[in-house]
């Protein structure tokens, strides 16, 4: 990894406003020269995103909503977060395509939707992607991942704004990661597939069950920018190890 290494938290719904004094030595870290190329994005839910903004004001650190909804502006959905909305507070960037809100019912038209909303509104994307372990035995990974980058990059042109986060399902949480050479495979096909979409090389990042013991085969893996991280994000020290040992 030789360019800019993604650290990227993803709090899910948990967090209160008494998290922030733990970050204190992230944001010491954040600053020192040997680590110019950890470029760090908080995902708080979205209570606490205007905290976080604040408190990462005199650092590099950018801050992110974990989705959006797709009418890009002011509407009356109760509820719902705009991009409009997220750009507002501060944010530069939002996730879309998250496993578990694809779960929830979200479908890749309305995962289309959100990216060309959020793009209008000058939003980064970190655009998930990842199969199920149904799909994973049926041997159905690169079909799934090809019709997720398709149907979801649909006529999207301003696709440099874009980092694909590929999240096995059956990863996240579960505390297993794919064997290094299955995970080299998939993230070719992944460079493939965008490859076929825009000229730009998206940065492509790993993300599912990544902890400060795996990150030290994780980040040999060829072809990734960096990873996105729930759980271990969720303890400054987990995370900054994460950071250390991928960069030392
Ligand atoms: P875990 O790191 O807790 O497996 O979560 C990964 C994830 O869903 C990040 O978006």
């Amino acid at each position: 990894m030789t360019n800019n290494i993604y650290f990227i938290a993803n709090w899910k719904m948990y967090g209160s406003t008494s998290s922030l004094n733990s970050l204190n030595k992230l944001i010491n870290l954040s600053k020192l020269k040997k680590y110019n190329k950890a470029k760090i994005i908080y995902f708080p839910p979205f209570t606490l995103i205007n905290d976080f903004i604040k408190k990462f004001s005199k650092s590099k650190i950018s801050v992110g909503g974990q989705n959006c909804h797709q009418h890009e502006d002011y509407g009356s959905f109760t509820g719902s977060i705009s991009p409009k909305m997220l750009k507002d507070l501060g944010c530069q960037f939002v996730i879309l395509g998250h496993s578990e809100n694809r779960t929830l019912g979200e479908s890749d038209h309305v995962i289309n939707k959100k990216i060309r909303s959020a793009l209008n509104k000058n939003l980064k994307i970190i655009f998930c992607i990842g199969e199920t372990l149904k799909e994973k035995r049926k041997k159905a990974t690169h079909s799934v991942l090809r019709k997720q980058i398709n149907r979801g990059l649909k006529g999207v042109k301003n696709c440099q704004n874009i980092l694909i986060a590929y999240e096995p399902v059956w990863s996240i949480g579960s505390g297993l990661i794919p064997k290094s050479e299955a995970l080299e495979i998939n993230v070719r096909k992944i460079r493939k597939l965008i490859s076929k979409k825009t000229k730009f090389k998206l940065p492509i990042l790993y993300g599912g069950s990544v902890n400060s013991q795996n990150i030290t085969s994780l980040k040999n893996i060829t072809g990734i920018s960096g990873f996105l991280i729930g759980s271990a994000s969720q303890s400054s020290k987990k995370f900054i190890d994460i950071i250390k040992k991928t960069i030392n």
